[in-house]
């Protein structure tokens, strides 16, 4: 079934957040509020997706322009109510085929739902089928009234309801397909004659109904699906039901979850089964994990890459590559540009940014690397810092196969350590090491005998000092 139109109404100010980002643009997993209704869309291949926007429109135009480059946005200066807003999106359309038009606030609608409504609508003749659920606490939505037919009368609207309509528990989803003909037929006929003074979409339903269309009310199994988000309260209800669903599929994928309220991973990352994902984790973004891997406790992956039985342990990445059976953390920070190839290791307090550190090599303990490429089989000393600024540029270094670098060097870029080369700890190497040479570049020790029995007689160090011979004190 080819599914013609789609319009999402998204113009609304959403006075409620209290926020400088239109309401839509807000995110959660991953996704903002409009992000995640036009996803639910795609998959229904819609000839033509129209997005009705009005505040923060220019946030919001470029945002869709992003992420739905194929949708049109119509522009509703004036909140007129969703009747409105509809007649605005028909402009300039040729009505024909089913249209399904929805809201962009409500995050939790799934493709299957929207499939479902429009398989419902085809099969039985109908001029509009509405989706509804039963909400345990319909308050501040429209109620479903039913004939004996039980095929959908009209819709009210909570503050236009009487007392009996408000008992219904049946409510509207602010989802519906309509014939587009029928719909364009109609929605020239609404009155603002309602507590809102707005045009309702809504009330299409009952004049589609006089008219003698057969609308129905297809209603949904689980009401989460159809939560809208008005405020920042349900903007967090929303966002935990949508990481609850997210870890629950991830689990009866594989992935084993050791604590589910602390994990958030985001609908745009995936996870392969057998990987463990420990408490206090978020996987973000673009992320992908791959089988056998284990992520956290406390780790944040953001648009990351991790290969095949990694170990990412308390630690944070974004924009990171993380190779098959490569070991980071604790307290390792790998930012953008960060490649380990397998078998390598970023250990203990180190910090990576644009660099890559080849197969089975490691940087253990302590070290900031920056702007470098490190060959196969290497080890960076403990504390060792790739000097990359000279406070106006950044340089490059490049590190060998099979390098030693010395614990505590500083290697000033730009500098080539070549294959098989040392750097004697503590040194600052400012000229290239060729390959197989030592660099030394520190001051010779010498040792200033007897200073601590003149210099600070009387002291516990003095006293320990003249325990030994006086021939050892002069040297
Ligand atoms: C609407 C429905 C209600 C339903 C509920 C489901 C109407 C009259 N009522 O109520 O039956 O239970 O959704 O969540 O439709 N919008 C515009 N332009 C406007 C007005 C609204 O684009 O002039 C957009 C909003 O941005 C929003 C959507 O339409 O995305 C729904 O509008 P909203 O004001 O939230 O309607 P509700 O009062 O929630
Ligand atoms: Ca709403």
């Amino acid at each position: 079934m080819s599914l013609e139109t789609v319009v999402i109404l998204a113009a609304g100010e959403g006075t409620r957040m209290k926020s400088s980002t239109p309401k839509v643009l807000h995110s959660i997993s991953g996704r903002t509020l409009v992000g995640h209704v036009l996803h639910a869309v795609d998959s229904l291949s819609a000839k033509q997706v129209r997005v009705v926007v009005g505040a923060g429109r220019e946030q919001v135009e470029s945002h869709i322009a992003d992420i739905a480059p194929h949708a049109v946005t119509v522009f509703q200066e004036k909140r007129g109510g969703t009747g409105h807003a509809t007649q605005l999106a028909l402009e300039g359309l040729t009505p024909k085929g089913t249209i399904l038009i929805l809201a962009g606030d409500t995050p939790m609608l799934t493709s299957a739902s929207l499939s479902q409504l429009l398989e419902h609508h085809a099969s039985g003749g109908f001029v509009a089928s509405v989706m509804t659920a039963e909400h345990p606490d319909p308050t501040g939505y429209g109620r479903i009234i039913r004939g004996d037919d039980d095929l959908l009368v009209r819709i009210v609207e909570e503050r236009d309801a009487d007392e009996i309509e408000r008992e219904i528990i049946e409510v509207n989803s602010g989802v519906y397909a309509f014939d587009a003909a029928k719909l364009a037929g109609a929605i020239g006929k609404l009155k603002a004659d309602n507590s809102q003074g707005e045009l309702y979409l809504t009330d299409v339903i009952e004049i589609l109904r006089n008219e003698g269309g057969k609308i129905s009310a297809v209603l949904i199994e689980d009401f989460i699906e159809i939560l809208g988000v008005n405020d920042r309260v349900q903007l967090a209800e929303s966002a935990a039901l949508l990481r609850d669903r997210i870890n629950e599929d991830l689990m009866r994928a594989g992935v084993t979850i050791v604590d589910p309220l602390s994990t958030w991973v985001d609908s745009t990352a995936s996870v392969e089964k057998d990987v463990v994902l420990m408490p206090g984790t978020s996987i973000g973004g673009r992320t992908t994990i791959a089988s056998g891997a284990v992520i956290g406790p406390r780790t944040s992956l953001q648009d990351c890459t991790v290969g095949t039985g990694a170990r990412v342990l308390e630690s944070h990445c974004t924009e990171a590559i993380i190779g098959d059976s490569v070991n980071v953390g604790p307290f390792t920070f790998l930012r953008p540009g960060t490649k380990l190839l397998t078998g390598s290791k970023a250990g203990a307090y180190v910090e990576m940014k644009n660099a890559t550190l080849g197969e089975g090599s490691k940087v253990p303990h302590l070290s900031y690397v920056g702007d470098a490429v490190i060959g196969e089989g290497s080890n960076i000393g403990a504390a060792t810092i790739f000097v990359n600024y000279d406070g106006v540029e950044k340089h490059y270094t490049v590190v060998g196969d099979h390098v030693r670098i010395g614990s505590d060097s500083m290697l000033v870029a730009p500098v080539t350590i070549g294959d098989g080369a040392y750097t004697a700890a503590g040194s600052v190497i400012t000229e290239d090491v060729p390959a197989g040479a030592m660099g030394v570049g520190r001051a010779k020790q010498r040792n200033v005998i007897g200073w601590v029995l003149r210099k600070r007689p009387g002291t516990k160090s003095a006293e320990a000092a003249s325990r030994h011979s006086s021939d050892e004190q002069k040297g």
